[in-house]
């Protein structure tokens, strides 16, 4: 749980009756980029949260404060009732009002403090953890009737509505479902959803690469784009509904054929990965993760050279059964499967040489720190 400062909360808050709200970064094990074609994924949250703490205001400006930003950034204002897209953090508290209030609710003035310690913009999804947390804290502010899953439609709709960024419902659904040690295996077309433990045989570690991505960026939506279009090709549903084996995937015009052919062959990897921890058989998970990494490099193209070094790197880790990018790519983080007891060494010996060899300053979120 991250702790919001005695005094953070007295300077922006005084002394307000205050709700905290709290909510998981999360780490896509497997089933990367399948979220917006109706396919299926598993991630699992970290240790890291974002907390924030929220006070009712009668003025009519609110005010939110994050010690996340730039010093120059950190205070951000805003109007509950006039919420207006400003292409900057701030939207992802205005949006949580404007999202309630376009669903019915009755929300008026606040002012949030807010601390994290998800990295942003490092694919373990700062936003979502964001959103759901001011949602969280919104709802006991205003006492409002929302459960879990209602409140994960609405994270994602801050996104999606306010924001404008295609996102899938991935990242929403497992900052506000997911619990420590399983995995939300999440069926992306009707939202149904299972937590499966992970066996005390593995562990998993994560490591921000440093490299910052920006899904807002051109490439995430040009990606969809191409799902999209060859799912329109193809003349189906969803790319979900597209067999392994299938041959007209082979019809397909590049770099539409790649692109489907990692979708497909990524949904057939989560069903295997399903099935592999439920079995305990995690050395079959380990070679899913990088099976995932390669289709991810080559068919999807949306890693770098320095995140397919790291990957290479802990690979070759005694003790690492499996590793690959996670999350939106162009950077962020990477995540490893280990032997139990193994992934504080495995992440400790990847962040070394990835300093040494790359230049990059890396850091291990999981096993978090003492
Ligand atoms: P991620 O993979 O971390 O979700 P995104 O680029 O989707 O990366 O989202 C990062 C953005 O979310 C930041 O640039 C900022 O606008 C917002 N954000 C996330 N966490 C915080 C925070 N603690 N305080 C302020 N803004 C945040
Ligand atoms: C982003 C996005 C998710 C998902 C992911 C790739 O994190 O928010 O919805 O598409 O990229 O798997």
């Amino acid at each position: 749980m991250t702790e919001i400062p005695h005094h953070d909360i007295i300077r922006h808050l005084g002394h307000r009756r205050t709700v905290i709200g709290q909510a998981p970064g999360r780490v896509n094990l497997i089933g990367e980029h399948t979220d917006y074609s109706g396919g299926y994924v598993l991630p699992m949250v970290i240790p890291q949260t974002t907390a924030v703490a929220a006070a009712a205001n009668a003025d009519a400006a609110s005010r939110a404060w994050s010690a996340s930003m730039p010093h120059d950034q950190q205070q951000v204002r805003f109007v509950v009732g006039e919420e207006a897209r400003a292409g900057a953090w701030v939207d992802y508290v205005q949006g949580a009002s404007a999202v309630l209030r376009a669903a019915g609710h009755r929300v008026s003035g606040f002012d949030a403090v807010i601390r994290s310690e998800v990295p942003l913009g490092s694919g373990l999804s700062s936003s979502a953890s964001l959103s759901v947390a001011v949602l969280r804290a919104l709802r006991d502010l205003f006492q409002l009737p929302i459960d879990d899953v209602v409140l994960a439609g609405l994270a994602r709709r801050i996104e999606t509505d306010f924001i404008g960024v295609p996102v899938g419902v991935m990242d929403p659904i497992a900052c506000s479902l997911g619990a420590a040690n399983q995995a939300l295996f999440l069926d992306t077309r009707d939202l149904s959803w299972q937590l499966v433990r992970i066996p005390s045989t593995a562990e998993f570690a994560v490591i921000n690469s440093g490299i910052s991505h920006s899904i807002s960026t051109g490439s995430y939506r040009l990606r969809r784009q191409e799902c999209d279009a060859a799912t329109r090709l193809l003349g189906v549903r969803d790319l979900r509904d597209v067999a392994d084996d299938d041959q007209r995937l082979d019809t397909l015009p590049d770099p539409l054929r790649k692109r489907a052919r990692h979708i497909v062959s990524e949904n057939g990897r989560v069903l295997g990965a399903v099935d592999a921890l439920r079995k305990r058989d995690m050395a079959r998970f380990g070679a899913l993760m990088d099976g995932s990494h390669a289709s991810l490099r080559d068919d999807y193209e949306v890693s770098l050279p320095e995140i397919d070094r790291m990957v290479e790197i802990a690979r070759a880790q005694h003790g690492a059964l499996g590793a690959r990018i996670t999350g939106g790519g162009f950077g962020g983080s990477i995540v490893v499967l280990t032997q139990a007891g193994q992934a504080a060494r495995v992440a400790g010996a990847v962040a070394q040489s990835v300093r040494d060899e790359l230049g990059l300053r890396p850091q291990i979120l999981v096993p978090a720190p003492a």
